[in-house]
């Protein structure tokens, strides 16, 4: 029962202010020379902000983009450049069927390309309601379907499907792309690398790091390196495991003692409320998910312990056919580290480390994880089996 509770005053969460607001800070950056591009923005809840990228391909005759992202005045200067240089955007690929961080600027990004073919993953799905695609914004007219109408750019891509699987509300399914020119491999959510530093977009504004770098309310938002990276690790404890182990929830009344001090009465520290305390040696928890001196490539706890739980040779699967891929030198993801090295023998080494260690994972960090997915189970809100619609 000391879960329930945990999660019952877990339930106004939602309600605290959304993060970064209204205001979207774009760093546009080339990975790798004439060939992908990345915008990033911050999304999160609660100053619980990680990145999200948008790729920029380079294909033949333009571009293609990859995982839409807001098209802001700053974003769309930075792209009208490159396609001065490289040509126009050919295609808008949303190759995620779940993840609505990466769709709901798909209608947008649409209109600012209207020369533009949209390729989404098959099983798009809106909720509560499945709706017509243009009555989401997205013009049919000019929008296929990966591998049900064909692939786009087949002469320099390769597209793996990850799934689908069956999570109820809808399909989870991915389409991994691997650009042959620039000898990458594209992910949405499928792998991330997480660094011990922040991300270069908190320069901007480390108000979450440093929000989550203190003790209680009471105590001023501080900046100092040390305390980015503080605030830094706390957040991928969060962002990867919802409620870590060592994070508790005060009372009511230890909070509120400890809120609206004088100097912290602003939006920017929420009015001094933080309803959070960690456990003295909550760092060694962070510091199994950060690499150490390069980022640490992994699967995000929350897919696997939310998505795949019961399907974790669906994701083996796609790792099998990720080592198949002859000159495979790097991975972009759009979540955490944008570029990391990555070739078949740290596909082939992963694939070891996922076959021999725990999968289904319920107790320590994974705890509150374990215990959503086995609440959503027993209220049949997850298929037992992830495969059954799909002929597994
Ligand atoms: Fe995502």
């Amino acid at each position: 029962m000391s879960n329930l509770s945990s999660t019952q005053r877990w339930r106004w969460w939602p309600l605290l202010p959304l993060y970064p607001y209204g205001r979207k800070r774009t760093i546009f950056r080339e990975l790798l020379p004439n060939q992908i591009w990345s915008f990033e923005q911050l999304q999160g809840i609660y100053y619980v902000a990680v990145p999200v990228r948008l790729l920029v391909v380079r294909v033949k005759g333009g571009l293609m983009l990859i995982n839409p992202l807001p098209p802001t005045d700053e974003l769309l200067k930075d792209l009208k450049k490159l396609q001065e240089k490289f040509g126009p955007v050919k295609t808008i690929a949303l190759p995620s069927a779940s993840g609505l961080e990466h769709k709901i600027a798909l209608p947008a990004l649409a209109r600012a390309f209207p020369l533009s073919r949209l390729w989404l993953c098959p099983g798009q799905w809106s909720f509560p309601f499945q709706f017509p695609f243009d009555w989401l914004g997205i013009p049919s007219s000019r929008t296929n379907i990966l591998f049900a109408d064909g692939l786009p750019h087949t002469d320099c891509c390769e597209w793996i499907s990850l799934g689908p699987i069956d999570i109820g509300l809808g399909r989870f399914q991915e389409i991994s792309c691997f650009h042959k020119p620039s000898k990458s491999l594209i992910v949405t959510d499928a792998l991330v690398a997480i660094d011990s530093s922040p991300p270069d977009l908190f320069d901007l504004d480390p108000t979450p790091l440093l929000f989550h770098a203190r003790e209680k309310g009471s105590e001023a938002l501080i900046d100092s390196p040390i305390l980015r990276r503080k605030g830094w690790l706390r957040l991928v404890l969060f962002a990867s495991f919802l409620k870590p182990e060592k994070l508790k929830i005060p009372t009511i009344s230890k909070i509120i003692k400890n809120s609206f001090k004088p100097g912290l009465r602003n939006m920017r520290s929420h009015l001094g409320i933080y309803p959070f305390s960690w456990d003295e040696d909550w760092e060694l928890s962070a510091k199994k998910l950060v690499g150490n001196n390069k980022p640490l490539i992994q699967v995000a706890p929350v897919l696997e312990r939310l998505v795949f739980p019961r399907s974790k040779k669906t994701f083996i699967d796609w790792l099998d056919k990720v080592k198949l891929i002859n000159g495979m030198s790097w991975l972009i993801s759009a979540h955490y580290k944008g570029l990391v090295n990555f070739n078949q023998n740290d596909a082939k080494a992963l694939k070891l480390k996922i076959e021999k260690g725990s999968w289904d994972e319920t107790n320590g960090d994974w705890k509150f994880l374990g215990w959503l997915d086995k609440t959503l189970l027993r209220n049949r809100i997850v298929p037992k089996n992830p495969l059954g619609k799909f002929g597994g």
